[in-house]
């Protein structure tokens, strides 16, 4: 906000994802009931549009049909105080087939995590990622009222619409944040269309990522892959004329984050998850919440459980393991896959460990933002296993919810986050044997000490928090502007 009023006079802004921030759909009377996707993307980009006002332009991949909106392509959220226009594209079943599930999900995704799930990449879902970007960046010059408008693109979906709206309102500030990793230059070159990508994003005024080092691996791959101008003193590459800045903006969440409005007190919520797992109440709980995504590592934390009970076995009966996971892209044979192997895991380790209920459930369903938070409150621990991840903002939400100094975050070394919650105890996830010792110290830990870690941890996300992400972005952004005026006055 401070940015936008000082920095930013009379712009208008413009933001540009996959995944919408909000899914209308009806219920079996009618009613019209909004959810909330499980997106890390949306968690940090829906508060900052809040902020700024503007329009959102997303695929209406959840609410599904122009008809579940009554026809309207555009809509004023959020629904209890609108502050900004959504405006949904629809895509066809084709269309979504190969931008969505096939380029950007079964090719770039696989790709830039180093998860050891090989990337697929096939000529038609090209040609539909490229038309489907060709798609969002009409509808970025169909809503835009002037001709500079300050766009910010979202992820790894519309690596072209750079470039391609740069075409179309040169004058434009396009900010692109990459969500995910970068991977090493060897990595990407596997891409067929590597060319094709890198000129996309450098169509991008300003080009984010987490870390420095997610950076670095785009310039090197820049540096290998297409002739450009790198100056490497300022992080910038200059192609066909345009300048874009390379800069890490590591990613958070809003503070305080609204779903902590309304929250019982840490005793109550511990009683009332406790009841609804049909467990006793002096339990020890850990929880671990996301997308039900090979990226997160959660047969490899229900293997860290598997090793916790067998050097511990007099914790049966008094631990319990809570696995929250939202389905997603479950077309995918390899989410697909995970889900069955994730149900048989755990369904095995609670039936050796045997016990008064089971060591490990598994919830396989949308949690709400605020039923996220209660679970957040409830538990001894939180862990986040990522094999690989960009930022994850499940641990930042863990911190966040923890009002009360209490609780341990359990955090992969491969996630973005480590290198901000260095209070956390951080792990590998590909050493069962270190994440059972990792729980372990987890539950014995002293709450003075727990006070202590979750002090610093809570410090860091308040003072680093998502406004300041976005407000580090609209200040270079400002900044870009102003020189670029001055330029076109000599
Ligand atoms: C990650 C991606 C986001 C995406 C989210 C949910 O966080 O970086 O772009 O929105 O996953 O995935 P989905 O496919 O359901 O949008």
């Amino acid at each position: 906000r401070i940015a936008l009023a000082n920095e930013l006079p009379g712009s208008e802004v413009i933001v540009v994802s996959n995944r919408e921030p909000y899914i209308h759909n009806r219920d079996e009377n009618g009613e019209m009931i909004v959810q909330r996707p499980a997106s890390g993307l949306v968690s940090a980009l829906e508060p900052v549009t809040r902020a700024c006002g503007g329009t959102w332009i997303a695929h209406g991949s959840g609410t599904g049909d122009r008809e579940a909106v009554d026809g309207n392509d555009r809509v004023m959220v959020p629904p209890s105080s609108p502050a900004y226009t959504l405006r949904r594209i629809w895509l066809t079943d084709e269309e979504q087939e190969g931008y969505y599930y096939g380029f950007a999900n079964e090719g770039l995704w696989p790709l830039c995590h180093i998860a050891f799930v090989r990337p697929v990449f096939r000529e038609p879902d090209w040609r539909m990622y490229q038309k489907v970007n060709e798609r969002f960046a009409e509808a970025v010059v169909a809503e835009a009222k002037r001709p500079d408008p300050i766009v910010l693109i979202q992820d790894y979906h519309l690596a072209l619409a750079p470039r391609m709206i740069r075409d179309r309102l040169p004058d434009a500030t396009i900010i692109t944040f990459w969500h995910i990793p970068w991977p090493n230059s060897e990595t990407f070159g596997i891409c067929p269309y590597k060319e094709e990508i890198i000129d996309g994003l450098l169509g991008s005024s300003i080009l984010g990522f987490h870390t420095q080092f997610h950076c670095n691996n785009f310039i090197e791959t820049v540096d290998r892959v297409i002739e450009s101008r790198i100056d490497r003193e300022s992080d910038s590459i200059t192609l066909k004329g345009y300048e874009a800045f390379v800069r890490p903006y590591p990613i958070s969440i809003e503070w305080p984050p609204a779903a902590m409005e309304g929250q019982k007190p840490v005793p109550e919520a511990r009683k009332a998850v406790r009841k609804r797992l049909g467990l006793p109440e002096d339990v020890q709980l850990a929880v671990g919440i996301e997308r039900f995504d090979y990226t997160k590592g959660i047969l490899d934390r229900m293997h860290g459980v598997d090793a916790l009970l067998t050097a511990h076995p007099e914790l049966i009966g008094h631990f319990c393991f809570m696995q929250a996971a939202a389905p997603t892209r479950s077309k995918l044979a390899n989410y697909k896959s995970l889900q069955e192997e994730a149900e048989a895991l755990a369904r095995e380790i609670s039936e050796r460990h045997g016990g008064p209920f089971d060591v490990i459930q598994l919830v396989a369903r949308h949690h709400d933002p605020e039923e996220v938070f209660e679970l957040f409150r409830a538990a001894e621990l939180c862990i986040v296993s990522s094999l690989h991840d960009g930022m994850n903002l499940v641990a930042k939400e863990f911190v966040a919810a923890r009002d009360d100094e209490q609780g341990v975050l359990i955090l992969s070394a491969f996630a973005g986050a480590s290198r901000e919650l260095g209070e956390a105890l951080i792990v590998n996830p590909y050493d069962a044997h270190a994440m059972g010792e990792a729980f372990y110290w987890a539950l014995t830990m002293e709450a003075s000490e727990q006070r202590e870690r979750m002090r610093v941890m809570r410090e860091q996300v308040e003072a680093r928090n998502v406004y300041r992400w976005a407000g580090q972005m609209l200040l270079d952004a400002a900044r870009l502007r102003k020189k670029q005026r001055i330029m076109r006055l000599i």
